[in-house]
């Protein structure tokens, strides 16, 4: 079925949230502003992303917030050297983060002057250190690329609105997941074009879900904005009113 209807309520929950969860990176979207401050919008999200992937919000913003100071741009990094990098992660932890965040950087001022490719596909084949599922965060919040998403919360929650019940990490699952994440930033439907920001804030949305409310433990389903979309929850609801139909 089209992700259309469960799309508006996710971002109309994103909206309500996102005012009160503030992070230095996530600034608005401005469609005006031009290829180099788009650049550097990219490799703002990317330090982000690249802190993010194993560590709380809460935890990289001190981090962000330095690191910003010392290397305010990719040239500035790229002019670092590794011990550098790594006195300013101590205490991050994933130490290697931090050295991939240097040869990327390296590799974007050798290759493109110091401006991170401007789609996913691109990024992901020719920076080191960008996977996928950076690339897509990346491109989607930065440059307004329909790139998807797919980390350890949006293969959760995504698993849960389908029902899926198959081995996580198989190709044939992460295929369909991938597929899920795709159509979740795809807004052609019935020639709606969709503004430049809308793919980022799906993606951020999908994450900030899968953390804050799609939990692995104890998902807090009674205030979850996709309930009437989630399969896991329409069948754990159907089965409660079957235990009820049984007394
Ligand atoms: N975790 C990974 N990416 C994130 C983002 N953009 N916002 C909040 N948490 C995240």
């Amino acid at each position: 079925s089209s992700p259309g209807p469960m799309r508006v309520a996710l971002l109309r929950w994103y909206r309500t949230v996102h005012d009160t969860r503030r992070m230095p990176w996530r600034k608005p979207y401005n469609p005006s502003c031009g290829a180099e401050e788009r650049a550097q919008r990219a490799y703002e999200v990317w330090v982000s992303e690249i802190m993010l992937q194993q560590t709380q919000v809460a935890t990289v913003i001190p981090y962000y917030t330095r690191w910003m100071e010392k290397y305010p741009t990719i040239c500035h990094l790229a002019s670092a050297n590794v011990d550098q990098v790594n006195a300013l992660w101590k205490g991050l932890g994933y130490y290697s983060r931090a050295s991939r965040l240097l040869a990327g950087a390296q590799k974007a001022v050798q290759k493109y002057g110091g401006r991170l490719p401007d789609n996913a596909k691109e990024m992901e084949a020719n920076i080191p250190g960008i996977g996928r599922y950076s690339a897509g965060a990346i491109c989607s919040i930065a440059y307004g690329e329909k790139a998807p998403v797919l980390d350890g919360n949006v293969h959760r929650l995504l698993s849960r609105v389908l029902a899926l019940h198959a081995p996580p990490k198989v190709k044939s699952t992460l295929d369909i997941l991938w597929g899920a994440a795709t159509a979740m930033v795809q807004i052609e439907e019935a020639g709606i074009t969709s503004p430049p920001q809308y793919a980022g804030d799906v993606n951020q949305a999908l994450i900030e879900l899968g953390s804050t409310v799609c939990k692995v433990h104890d998902p807090k389903c009674g205030t979850c904005p996709i309930q009437n979309w989630c399969s896991a929850y329409q069948n754990s609801e159907s089965k409660e009113s079957a235990k009820e139909d049984n007394t």
